[in-house]
């Protein structure tokens, strides 16, 4: 039991491997309970289906109703409809009526009939849309389905929430959908609509829609990385629970790799806590050990990213190695062999769009894509090829 390793990334982050985010938490519960639009951006593997899920978690315990569809799973509209007609029957209906009729009478109104399949073993239902009916049927179911938490709120007077997890990808399915959803959810100014975007740049175009903007009163949310104080307590309490411990140096180190990105902190916590038996102190060494298997597992995403950068963002990508920079200074650009300031520019646009690249508030830039640095000297010979 003390063996097995209680870090974890990848998963969603619950219970106690959920750290911190309490104002956040408490901000975005408060929008469920009050029917308040929210608009959540942050990078990918920063937390926010994590804390969405926290947050969904808690208004159960309030009885608000809240659906739930992550678009990064339904790359078709048919499969758009499937889950969203999924999560308002499974989250938003009584489990009162037998579960077939209940489908069968929720459904009623749409152009479209779903499929509907009852699993014998557990009797959940799945729902599909023949793929033959796209066109304006298949428009017209989403819309009716996307009309339904509405109607659900209005008609059993229950608090109703949507949440959309990677909902950039919106535009992908139909660039005509953002617009479908605005209409219908402009009806229902009591169901908090949640929406969660991880490509700033997709979410803001689709948002900040110069002729009409997507929602004009969703409150706009931030998600910064972890604070190292609440991260370095729990590598240490995580360390202990499992017979172990982490000396400051190995806790110190972990943070100044991972500079308290969510993912990454608790990525390379796993790989060092591999390094250190039952009954020992983890150390500076067991992290540097820990870190080489990060690099290992990390390369071929790595080196993809890599392979697809210009030759100007390698070589911005290889100024910003030892880190922050002002990209722009002449001192900078002459000691780091940066091209002229406008391939700068264009480089540095195409690398923060990515994620890969980030910008400080006293404007210089430095990696933001966790492990990129450490990649970059390892594999030094390589790459400098470039
Ligand atoms: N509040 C948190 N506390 C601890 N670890 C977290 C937290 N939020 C995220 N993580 C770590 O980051 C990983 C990615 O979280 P996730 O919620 O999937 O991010 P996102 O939805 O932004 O891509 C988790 O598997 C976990 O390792
Ligand atoms: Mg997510």
């Amino acid at each position: 039991m003390f063996d097995e390793n209680p870090f974890t990334f990848g998963n969603l982050a619950l219970d106690e491997a959920f750290i911190d985010r309490e104002a956040e938490l408490e901000a975005l519960l408060g929008d469920l309970r009050s029917g308040q639009d929210v608009l959540l951006v942050a990078p990918r593997r920063y937390g926010k289906s994590s804390l969405a899920l926290r947050a969904v978690r808690a208004a159960l315990e309030e009885d608000i109703l809240v659906a739930s569809c992550d678009l990064m799973r339904t790359p078709t509209k048919q499969r758009f409809a499937a889950a969203l007609a999924k999560t308002i029957h499974d989250d938003l209906t009584s489990s009162v009526d037998q579960a077939r009729d209940r489908a069968a009478g929720l459904f009623r109104g749409l152009r479209i009939r779903p499929t509907i399949e009852l699993d014998p073993d557990d009797g959940d239902l799945s729902f599909s849309f023949r793929a033959s009916r796209a066109g304006a049927d298949l428009d017209a179911t989403i819309e009716r389905l996307l009309g339904l938490p509405g109607r659900i709120a209005a008609e059993r007077n229950r608090r109703v929430a949507i949440v959309f997890d990677e909902f950039q990808e919106v535009v992908g399915l139909d660039p005509k959908l953002p617009n479908l959803m605005r209409s219908v959810f402009q009806g229902q100014p009591h169901v908090a609509h949640v929406y969660l975007g991880s490509k700033r740049h997709a979410m803001q175009s689709i948002f900040n829609d110069r002729n009409e903007p997507f929602w004009r009163n969703a409150r706009q949310m931030q998600l910064g990385r972890l604070p190292e104080d609440a991260l370095a307590e729990h590598i240490r309490d995580r360390f202990r629970a499992t017979e172990r411990d982490a000396d400051d140096e190995a806790v110190w180190r972990i943070l100044a790799i991972t500079d308290g990105h969510p993912y990454a902190t608790q990525e390379l916590a796993f790989f060092a806590w591999g390094h250190v038996p039952l009954g020992h102190a983890a150390h500076e060494s067991d992290v540097e050990a820990g870190l080489i298997d990060v690099l290992n597992a990390e390369h071929n995403n790595l080196s993809r990213l890599w392979d697809g950068c210009t030759r100007n963002e390698r070589v911005v990508l290889l100024a910003l190695r030892g880190g922050p920079l002002s990209l722009f200074s002449e001192e900078v650009r002459e000691r780091t062999g940066l091209p002229a300031a406008t391939f700068v520019q264009r480089a540095v646009k195409a690398l923060v769009r990515d994620d890969t690249v980030e910008q400080l508030p006293d404007k210089r830039y430095q990696l933001a894509e966790p492990f990129l640095a450490e990649w970059l000297d390892r594999d030094r010979s390589t790459r400098m090829e470039h």
